[in-house]
């Protein structure tokens, strides 16, 4: 396994000054192509004590790929070999559409950030069954979540989620509404009471099956905004809260692309993400579970997520600046603090500090 694992960290120390020379959408596209074409090493960290049943589904760890990387599910069964306890695809939209004009993503390396308005760029949910048909879910070593979303120039938007639900339902573990995207003008008002309402109604009515529905939210609500969140989730029989998403809030930043228009992600987020899970665990007193994602990039900063209130954690930014081993090295490290912390497994760590 060290050797493996070596290898791994050996290849990342040299692609990453070439990758880091490259434009971040050519260089993103890069690493999607190594996945594909490289044999990827079994690299997983297995702990009993890492492992969970959330929302129904039982987690090998708690550490998720978010959604934004693998958005035309292409490489799921790769990301899960990385050690990831699940991935979640997308976002996937009815129709295939181009998003917004590039240049759209990037890095700020002074910052350990990322800015992106790519708008839901992907290939459609009918490219992305073909794929996942011929993925044999029960044989893997971890879960495929599948993140949906509504076109941009959809007359219908709450249409498309009930549209998305039917057509992924039967390919996911778990599906997720996403309307939290800051990319897709108008997309967030659905966090509106009303509009929640409505959404969640009629997307939970066009299940056929029991897949459960998470739903992912921005960091940038109010305290009214959250109890409303979670009134609505908990009537409408929502599995889990995704806390959270991108946010249009610009803490001091250092690197030059600092002003570029979209979502900020990474280590600048990590403290708003933080408290916003502190929030819906308050408001939520416990009852709904709770995936903590923004700004985690180490075993620390997943604990700590754990120990807020979050059941399962997901990060994306952190692995553009450290690389392919950070599931397994995260896992790792959550192992060795819940041991030390005298936890017998990650439930019994989920919200001590709340
Ligand atoms: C380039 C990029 C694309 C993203 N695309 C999506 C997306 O399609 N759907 C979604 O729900 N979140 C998307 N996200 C948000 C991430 O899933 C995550 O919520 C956010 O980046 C915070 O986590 P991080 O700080 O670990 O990156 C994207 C993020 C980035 C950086």
């Amino acid at each position: 396994m060290d050797i493996v694992l070596d290898s791994t960290a050996m290849f990342y120390a040299i692609a990453r000054p070439f990758m880091f020379l490259t434009e971040a959408e050519s260089a993103h596209n890069l690493s999607l192509s190594a996945l594909k074409l490289a044999p990827i090493p079994t690299i997983a960290f297995a702990d009993n004590c890492l492992s969970q049943t959330v929302a129904g589904l039982h987690f090998p760890n708690p550490v998720g790929l978010a959604p934004g990387y693998d958005k035309n599910a292409e490489v799921p069964v790769e990301i899960l070999r990385l050690g990831f306890g699940f991935t979640e695809v997308g976002t996937l939209t009815p129709l295939p559409q181009a998003g917004n004009p590039k240049p759209r993503l990037f890095r700020l390396e002074k910052d350990a950030a990322v800015i992106n308005r790519m708008g839901f760029n992907n290939e459609g949910q009918a490219a992305a069954v073909k794929r996942l048909k011929y993925t044999a879910r029960g044989s893997l070593s971890g879960l495929v979540g599948i993140n949906i979303g509504a076109n941009k120039d959809s007359e219908d938007r709450i249409a498309d989620y009930v549209t998305g639900v039917s057509n992924m339902e039967a390919y996911a573990d778990y599906l997720t509404i996403n309307i939290s995207s800051p990319n897709t003008p108008g997309l967030r008002a659905l966090q509106d009471k009303a509009a929640l309402h409505d959404l969640l109604a009629r997307s939970m009515a066009a299940r056929t099956t029991a897949t459960p529905v998470f739903l992912k939210v921005a960091p940038d609500l109010e305290p009214a905004d959250i109890d409303d969140i979670v009134d609505v989730s908990m009537q409408r029989g929502i599995a889990a809260l995704i806390v959270s998403n991108t946010t249009i809030s610009r803490p001091p930043l250092k690197s030059r692309h600092a002003s570029e228009i979209g979502g900020l992600s990474g280590a600048p987020l990590r403290d708003l993400a933080h408290q916003r899970l502190i929030d819906f665990r308050k408001a939520s007193g416990g009852s709904i579970p709770l995936i903590g994602v923004g700004g985690i990039a180490s075993a620390n900063d997943a604990y700590a997520r754990i120990r807020a209130g979050a059941s399962l954690v997901q990060i994306y930014s952190a692995l553009v600046y450290k690389g392919p081993g950070l599931a397994r090295h995260i896992n790792e490290g959550l192992a060795n603090l819940l041991k030390r912390d005298g936890f017998a497994c990650v439930a019994d760590a989920v919200g001590v500090d709340g």
